[in-house]
Formats: structure tokens, sequence, C-alpha cells
């Protein structure tokens, strides 16, 4: 789908796709696509946005513009069935970031925060069924809603630290986009928890927790759902796991930090904290 949107921003543009790399460059609309989604977790047939892998630079790179949206979406539960578990996993953990990064970022607002709550919620009742029962057609409908509420919050909202580390390490080591910010998440959010503990404690409760009556507490709970959820969908439990160096940390985050989604996380984030942070994903 990003590859569709690239080519249609090509044909109606000209030039080349790097020409449009980072916000509001595409002038003119794209070619019409119609998007028809078969995993349920970029969200790329409702977002702004487009990711390239630039082989060259080892740089997944994003255009985000209203002109390379697509002009519809088919969202179809069968045609997520086919997906093995292991992608189902990475797609479905992708989706649970997108909700939980657009839901603690700077750009938040109540419309997108109840979209973005609503998506965890969803991720939370359906995912492990999802990954442990693809023929079932609840499940995969309630992935793909999930996939288009934390979509549509997070084309507005944008995203984190999450994101901002997951795409170097795909750039450099081809580590799966889900699969990275699944190890990654829990990381963040523990980082991010106390800028936002009353937000942390939110999400805790769409993720079935019982809330103690402490920010604080319920916030620490968040984070180790979100491990536990993915240790139960199978998904490697650190960078090492998935064979990323751990010498490769400063060039991973000397490119993260060049990443928009560092301002809007809700904790600053220097480039010393970027390292201790991938660090901690060992
Ligand atoms: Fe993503």
């Amino acid at each position: 789908m990003d590859v569709a949107k690239a080519v249609g921003i090509l044909a109606t543009n000209g030039g080349k796709i790097t020409d449009y790399e980072g916000g509001d460059r595409v002038g003119r609309p794209a070619a019409p696509i119609i998007g028809v989604p078969t995993t349920a977790g970029t969200a790329s047939e409702v977002t702004v946005f487009c990711v390239i892998t630039d082989r060259a630079r080892k740089f997944k790179f994003s255009c985000r513009s209203a002109n390379l949206a697509m002009r519809q979406a088919v969202m179809d539960p069968e045609l997520t069935v086919s997906m093995p578990p292991a992608l189902t996993a990475a797609v479905g953990m992708d989706t649970l970031t997108h909700a939980i990064e657009s839901y603690v970022s700077a750009l938040a607002y109540p419309l997108t925060e109840a979209l973005s709550l609503g998506a965890i919620a969803l991720v939370h009742e359906h995912l492990e069924r999802a990954v442990h029962d693809g023929a079932n057609i609840a499940a995969r409908d309630g992935m793909l809603m999930a996939c288009w509420m934390a979509g549509v919050a997070f084309t507005q909202a944008r995203l984190g630290n999450v994101h901002a580390m997951s795409h170097p390490v795909g750039g450099h080591f081809n580590v799966p986009h889900g699969v990275a910010n699944a190890i990654i998440l829990p990381v963040v959010m523990d980082y991010n928890a106390p800028s936002a503990p009353a937000k942390f404690a939110r999400i805790a409760e769409r993720l079935g927790h019982r809330g103690s009556g402490s920010d604080a507490q319920d916030a620490a709970a968040a984070v180790q759902l979100v491990r536990r959820l993915s240790e139960r969908v199978g998904i490697p439990p650190s960078l090492g796991a998935v064979s990323v160096p751990r010498d490769g940390i400063p060039a991973l985050a000397a490119d993260a930090m060049q990443s928009g989604n560092i301002a809007i996380n809700p904790r600053p984030t220097t480039y010393e904290d970027m390292v201790r942070l991938y660090a901690q994903c060992f």
C-alpha cells in the first residue's frame, strides 16, 4: 500500500520519491488509489503517511501529506484470515503501538484520544484470538477495526519514541516493523510513564487491569500487561533475539534522533537517553 502511495505521488507530481521526504511536500493530489488491506497493522489505507525503506541509505523515511491519502479503503476481515500467526502478532502489536503512542502524544486531543483508547480495548479483546485462531472472523474484524481507529488517531496525533526507534532498527537490520515496535514499546512506555501517569493508568484499564487507585502503580501495570501480551503472541523478547548487534546502538540512536516523532513524545529525549533506551531493549 505504501508503494502504491509512492507511485501515486510520482504519477501526478513527477520527480523521485525522496523529493517528498518529510512533511507537506506533495503539491498535487496523488493518483486516486483504493486501498485493500490484507493485514491489520500499518493502517496505510487511512493515514496520510507513506513509509519507504531507502536501501542505499539503510534508512526508513516517511512522507506525510493529505495529498497522498487513499481515496477509499475496502476493509474486509476475510482478506486477513490467511495471515500466519507470527505476522498477525507483529502487525497487531504495530496497531497497539499506534494506539498507545497516539494516545500519549503531545498532539493528542479528545477525539484522537477516544479512538486510541477504543483501539487499545479492541486489541486487548481480539489480538490473542486472531493469532491463535486465525479463521475467527470476529477476531479478525476486531483487529481490522482496531487498526483503522488507531490509524485515524495517529494520522492526526502522530506517534512517538517507539516509531522513532523502530524505523532505524528496520532500516539497518531488516527487523519487521511490528516486531521491532513490540520489543521497544514497553521500554518506552516505562520511560514515558512519569510524564503522563494518569494516561498510562487509563491504558492499563483498557488492557484489562483493575485500577489500584494509584496512577503510578497502574502505569507500571500497563507496561507489564504489554510485555505479557507480547510474550503470549510469540514476539521475541529483545533486540538481541532478532540479531541486532549491541554495537549498532550509536548509529541507531543517531538515526532515531532525526525523527519528527521525538518532539511530540510526552517525555523529552536526548541522544544519551536514546542510547539508554536502546540498551534496555537488549
Ligand atoms: Fe507502525
